[in-house]
Formats: structure tokens, sequence, C-alpha cells
């Protein structure tokens, strides 16, 4: 899929420097052209031989290596990519981007190309959190430079949290979705995901056992196929993959209107747990016992459906509007009547009684309902789910 591009591997100096490697061959396997440039402190994790030997060309390392007439000048070597990808990309080299600085080979690199660059940052849990690296990040992004990662995790330093580097596939998926491969390029795709919270006072709210596992599958296999995902997405358990744009929300109101304001989309997919009712007389301030004894009476309002709503659209309805149904029995026949009262193509319906393990599990037995039919699907992991959803998506879509 990337046979022909042409990959300039910024390699920083952070012990991820290591999966470095690994993001060579992977890339290479796919066909691209690697040409991988050292920062000085990487070199202190991983040698400009192995990288180089990798790559099959030489490794660069210092300003200094393209003052040969016969080599590339550091504008050339920058221009002449299809993509620039920092990896790991350490605090100081975002940090240095943000601000523009020109003062080694790979900052040089940066600031002289015309190509997009995508960027996989790996640092310890409060470097990331830093204000000062919050701040480089939103200007990047303000840049439109693109992001892979970080995952949420154990780290190298012994602490957990958010700041290890994008595995190497998911960052091959990123430069894939970045250089417009795959059957879903310039495919727009809406996907909700996780529960909803519904407040009832400050401190409290109602909530259901949606990890946002299968949403969160569904939108990297989407994104590996190449579509621009948009992942809207509830107080989930799990993280959200990189190479996504990502509307964290916490109701359903704030759900639905993230989803319209991410419209226009070629598919739109419902995998949130949105609750039915919010709280119609939720309170600013704690609720108190009283001393009456007499619990305090709650009562509810219904929340805006977004699958039937953005199914039902008269302009601007996406082509595939596709929702899931959780059912405890009759699964096939109650989505079935789901589909038309949704006005939806398609439902995944899937058996959520407790004894199955699905909700919050890792692995899922679906029913696909469409207006041909039912189709029954294996119990598969969640993750290879959505990859045949997302292949189906594809197909479909033509
Ligand atoms: O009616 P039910 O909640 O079972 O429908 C489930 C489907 O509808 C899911 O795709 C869910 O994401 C979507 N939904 C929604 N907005 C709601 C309720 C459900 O988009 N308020």
């Amino acid at each position: 899929m990337l046979a022909g591009k042409r990959i300039l591997l910024i390699i920083g100096g952070g012990i991820a420097a290591y999966k470095a490697l690994e993001l060579i061959r992977r890339l290479k396997e796919r066909g691209a052209g690697v040409t991988p440039v050292l920062t000085r402190a990487a070199e202190e994790f991983v040698s400009p031989l192995s990288a180089g030997a990798l790559a099959g060309v030489r490794a660069y390392r210092h300003l200094f290596d393209l003052t040969d007439e016969a080599e590339m000048g550091h504008i050339e070597l920058s221009r002449a990519a299809d993509l620039l990808v920092v990896a790991p990309a350490t605090a100081d080299l975002l940090a240095k981007m943000a601000g523009g600085h020109a003062d080694d080979l790979a900052s040089t690199l940066l600031l002289a190309t015309d190509k997009r660059v995508l960027v996989a940052p790996a640092m310890n849990v409060r470097m990331w959190l830093h204000p000062a690296t919050q701040r480089n990040i939103a200007t990047l992004r303000a840049d439109g430079v693109l992001f892979a990662g970080p995952n949420e995790g154990d780290m190298a330093c012994g602490e957990f949290g958010p700041g290890r580097m994008a595995e190497p596939l998911e960052i091959v998926a990123a430069v894939e979705a970045a250089l417009g491969g795959g059957p879903l390029a310039g495919r727009h795709v809406i996907v909700t995901s996780g529960p909803t919270h519904e407040p009832i006072d400050p401190v409290r709210y109602i909530a259901n056992r949606s990890s946002g596992a299968q949403g969160r599958a569904l939108a990297a296999a989407l994104r590996d196929l190449g579509a621009r995902v948009t992942f809207v997405t509830g107080p989930a358990s799990v993280p959200p993959p990189p190479g996504i744009s990502v509307v964290a929300v916490e109701t359903a109101v704030e759900m639905d209107e993230a989803v319209a304001a991410a419209l226009p989309a070629d598919v739109a997919i419902f995998a949130a747990a949105v609750a039915d009712w919010r709280v119609a007389n939720a309170r600013d301030a704690k609720i108190k016992k009283d001393g009456s004894g007499k619990p305090p009476a709650l009562t509810f309002t219904e929340n805006p459906d977004i699958l039937a709503r953005v199914a039902g659209l008269k302009a601007g309805r996406p082509a595939l509007v596709v929702g899931f149904a959780a059912e405890t029995d009759d699964v096939v026949a109650h989505a079935t009547a789901k589909r038309l009262r949704k006005g939806c193509d398609w439902i995944v319906a899937n058996d959520v009684r407790p004894a199955t393990g699905i909700m919050g599990g890792a692995e899922n037995a679906v029913t696909l309902i469409t207006a041909g039919g039912a189709e029954d699907w294996p119990r598969l992991p969640k993750d290879e789910v959505a990859r045949r959803l997302a292949a189906r998506i594809a197909e479909t879509l033509g």
C-alpha cells in the first residue's frame, strides 16, 4: 500500500527509539523507501548503522553530513520525501518544532519541509501532561501536524499513563492514512463510542457498562483502511486510538451536538451506548440527606436519539448509517424492528445478557442486519469484528 512512497524518518532520543527500527522494517515491507535521520540523543539509544542497514540507505546524523556537494542538501532531503515521520517524538523535539528551531539536522529538516509531518510522541507521563508540552501540541496540531499516539500504559520509567509511543503498526496505519492509501481514502466516517454520563448533581451521574472497546476497534479499523475518522466518544474506559480526530463528550446532548458539528460524512456508525433518559431536575449543588428519611425524587426527560436523527436527515444524510443494538432477548427480531424504526441502513446486533460477557469484554458475537436479512457472525475478538465491518463498509461504498 506504500509502494514507491518516500518516508523521511526522524528518530528522536528516547527509550522508544528501539521501536523505530521495527517501524523501518514495517514500512519497508509495505514497499516504502525510508531515509533515517538520527538526532544526537537518538544515537545513545540506537546506532545509525542499524537504522541504515534496515533502511538499506545511509542514515543521516548531522547537518555536516550534508555539506558534501555530492550529497543532497537539507532542503532537498526534506522535500524529496512524501511524508516526514518523527518517531519517537520527544518533548524536546516537539518543543523545537513548535518554536521553529533549526539547530541540528532533524529540526532543520522539519522547518525546511513543505510536506506533511506525522509525529509519534513518546515521553514520561508528567512531561506529556506538562502545560508546556500540551501548549506545543496544540500549536503543532493547529499547524497541521498529524499525531499517532501516544498510548496509555506502563512506561519504561515505571510510571503509568499517556506517553507510551504508539506501536509500529499503529504508526504504519497513520502513515498509510496520511498518504491517502486504502479503500476508504477520501471518505469521512463518524463513529460514536462509549457510554454517556448523565449528571444527577455535580458529583453523581447515571451511566452504563459500555467500555467503548468496540467503538475504539471500529475507529482504528476504519482508519487503517484510509478513512478520515471523527471519533465522538463518551467517558470510555479504553483510550481512543491514535491517528484519528477525537471529540470527547460526556452527555447524550453533547454527543448529539458533536455529531451534528462533525457532519457531513460518508458513513456514520453509532456504537455508543447512549442513555435514553437524562435527569430533568439535575441539581447545581450536591444533593444532601435532609434528615427526613425520604430519598430525593429524580425526574427524567428523553435524550435525543442521535442515530434516528442522522438516519432521518433529509439533506446531507450519510450514504451509510449504521446502528448497534444491544439486546437481552429475541435479538434478531428486536434488532430487525429497530433498523426500520430508526431508519438506518444496518444494525449490528448483539446479545448483552451478562452470561455472554460481551458488554465490557474482549469478544463480540454479532448479527448484521441489513435490508437483505440477518447474517450471524461467529464469536470473534472485537478487533476482528471491527475489521470485518470496516471491510464490508469499504466494499459497500465501492
Ligand atoms: O434504541 P437503542 O438505544 O437500543 O438503539 C441503539 C442504537 O441507537 C445504537 O446505535 C446507539 O448508539 C443509538 N442511539 C443513539 N442515541 C440515543 C440512543 C441510542 O444514537 N439516544
